[in-house]
């Protein structure tokens, strides 16, 4: 048998169906209720033994992909939310031994989308496996858990509702597929500043609350029902952060979006569309538009971090 070389995995985006926010904890953190929906937009994380330096870092790390100057919001220092995944990896196995960690992106950075938790979830799985580390599904939740909110959902990916500060899992009964449109913004948002400005506009804000007529919707497949039924506490705190936002998602439901919300703590707007056609209809109005820097169109649910079968490639 010959010893692995690389493995790579590939890890998916989410949107947000419901994300209702409660009151700030004592812990900085809030209640949620997060309905997550993995879509199909994947970074891919590759783990590889380095080439031989004078000085080897446990966790060494390189990004790639077409985001542009967004790329270069990376960072690329022990801080990287991937790298301290493979670190938590490393505490847990007598088998670690040096690693190039590298990121190859489509998801937007700082965009609301959880690419940075997608990637940590891509290097759990990856450094078990390159490691054989022998970490179970459950261990993996677990290291998720301790390094963000949103890590452990693309672990899992589907549709779930998160609740806690969203990182306890809950599969949602959701049969049906969907099509998405999502306009990329010019510049991130951060999720704290995002929080915080939640806090400034709803002070005495209730416990949060899931949406039965979001669940029926989802347990239905019915994307009339569901594009009508999506809900996000932060948008208009996203909002008030960037206003500009406000004008994409009219554009959006003006080119016949069923329905337009701010993914996460954005800023991504994500349109749900009634076909493929309509899809690329509402992404073409929206570059057309000139509101958005670019615009993807997908599907959803996907699939969790998966390894890659190199045959694939
Ligand atoms: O858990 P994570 O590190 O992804 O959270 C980033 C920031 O988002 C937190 O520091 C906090 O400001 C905010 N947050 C929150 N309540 C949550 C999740 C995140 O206030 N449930």
């Amino acid at each position: 048998m010959t010893a692995t070389t690389a493995i790579t995995v590939r890890v998916p985006a989410k949107v947000n169906l419901q994300l209702a926010v409660g009151p700030a904890r004592e812990d900085g953190y809030h209640d949620l209720v997060n309905v997550f929906h993995a879509v199909a937009l994947f970074d891919e994380v590759t783990v590889r033994e380095p080439r031989p330096r004078a000085e080897l870092p446990l966790v060494g790390l390189s990004v790639s992909g077409d985001l542009g100057p967004h790329l270069a919001r990376v960072p690329l220092d022990a801080t990287n939310l991937a790298a301290r995944a493979a670190r938590l990896v490393a505490r847990e196995t007598a088998s670690a031994t040096p690693v190039e960690l590298h990121l190859h992106k489509r998801i937007p950075v700082a965009g609301g989308m959880a690419g940075g938790s997608a990637d940590a979830a891509g290097a759990l799985v990856a450094c078990n496996t390159f490691w054989s580390a022998g970490l179970s599904d459950g261990d993996l939740l677990a290291l998720a858990a301790e390094l963000g909110s949103d890590v452990a959902f693309p672990l899992v990916g589907g549709t779930a509702v998160g609740t806690g500060r969203g990182e306890v899992l809950t599969p949602a009964d959701s049969p049906g597929r969907y099509h998405w449109v999502f306009a990329l913004a010019e510049g991130g948002l951060s999720t704290p500043d995002v929080f915080g400005e939640y806090d400034r506009l709803r002070p005495g804000a209730p416990e949060p609350a899931g949406d039965p007529e979001l669940m029926a919707a989802l347990a239905a497949g019915d994307a009339a029902r569901l594009g009508a039924a999506l809900s996000n506490d932060l948008e208009r705190a996203a909002l008030s952060l960037r206003p500009d936002l406000a004008g994409v998602l009219a554009a959006g439901r003006a080119a016949g979006a069923l329905g337009a919300i701010v993914s996460g703590s954005g800023p991504t707007c994500a349109f749900l569309a009634a076909s493929a056609a309509e899809a690329a209809e509402i992404a073409a109005a929206l570059d057309a538009s000139g509101r958005c820097a670019a615009t993807v169109t997908t599907q959803g649910h996907a699939d969790g971090a998966r390894v890659v079968d190199p045959a694939e490639d």
